[in-house]
């Protein structure tokens, strides 16, 4: 059963988003789409070979990893194929969004932090960060004093990371760390005022989303902040993802991933939609004494 109550806001100020023309949107809708899911996977694969695709390759050597993150959220290919899918594709156009929408929510959390406590800095728990574009972009964003902890279970996405932090010089405020998030009480001694969750769950079965979110939870102080995101299948090639990246995601509605959080004890959801309408950007708060 889900009782969780969501509030749905619109996007802050200042964000610029990527969006389609209707003729654009109609275009994916009526051909691009059942092309691209019907299409035989094996003749897409290896037109994505031939044309050295690095988002295919990418998604063949780790699906949905933060290598093809990083290539969607740059958008500087050289390859055509790739030129195509991540200027003109719905899925990378909706990440871009959402690592925007998400790091100037962290930055208003980051301020409203500092407005409460100016001695303090506020501490954020990036969980999956990969190299960490979203909170880097985050931190730069804001003046006010925040630091950050990144895990992630693969290690070159530090490697990338850290040279990221230093050319943002944000090498000081980001400490690194290499673990499994469902080893929280493993490597957490500093509680995280804001909880990072971006980018995962729709890799998570629900019971490790529950169990992950619960670890952060007891963490984190009363009111403490959780910001995650679900996704639908507005992007409309799951399809197409599935038999020709290999990427298998749990598409959830904000109410299903709130109704998961709301048994970790978070609650008051303030639910940020990117125009795509692929993802919600969702901020819960940690109820006080755990209750939701
Ligand atoms: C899709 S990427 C998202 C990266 C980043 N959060 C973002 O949104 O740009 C997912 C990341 O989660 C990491 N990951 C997946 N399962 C994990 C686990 N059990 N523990 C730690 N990291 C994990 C992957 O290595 C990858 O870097």
């Amino acid at each position: 059963m889900n009782d969780a109550v969501l509030e749905t806001c619109d996007p802050p100020a200042g964000v610029e988003f990527e969006t389609f023309s209707a003729l654009r949107r109609g275009m994916k809708f009526l051909l691009a789409n059942p092309f691209a899911n019907h299409i035989p996977a094996r003749i897409v694969r290896w037109l994505l070979r031939v044309t050295r695709s690095q988002l295919a390759a990418a998604n063949w050597e780790d699906p949905g990893g933060w290598q093809s993150m990083v290539i969607s959220y740059n958008a500087d290919c050289t390859q055509i194929a790739d030129k195509v899918l991540v200027s003109a594709g719905t899925m990378p156009t909706a990440l871009r969004n959402r690592k925007r929408l998400a790091a100037r929510l962290i930055a208003d959390m980051v301020d409203a932090s500092a407005a409460a406590a100016p001695d303090h800095s506020a501490h954020a728990l990036c969980l999956g960060a990969g190299p960490g574009q979203i909170i880097g972009e985050a931190l730069t964003l804001t003046d006010a004093p925040a630091h950050a902890t990144l895990v992630d279970i693969s290690s070159d996405a530090f490697d990338y990371g850290r040279k990221l932090a230093a050319e943002r010089g944000l090498t000081d405020r980001m400490t690194f760390i290499q673990a499994d998030v469902r080893d929280l009480d493993d490597f957490l001694d500093d509680p995280p005022h804001i909880v990072k969750m971006l980018g995962i769950c729709e890799y998570l079965l629900d019971e490790e989303i529950v169990t992950i979110a619960s670890a952060v939870a007891e963490l984190m102080p009363d009111h403490g902040a959780i910001i995650f995101n679900s996704i639908s299948k507005a992007h409309g090639t799951d399809r197409f993802f599935r038999r020709v990246f290999g990427l298998h995601m749990h598409h959830r509605t904000p109410e299903e991933l709130c109704g998961l959080m709301a048994r970790a004890g978070i609650g008051e959801f303030r639910v940020h939609a990117e125009p795509l309408g692929v993802y919600h950007v969702v901020v819960g708060r940690k109820a006080a004494h755990g209750g939701a």
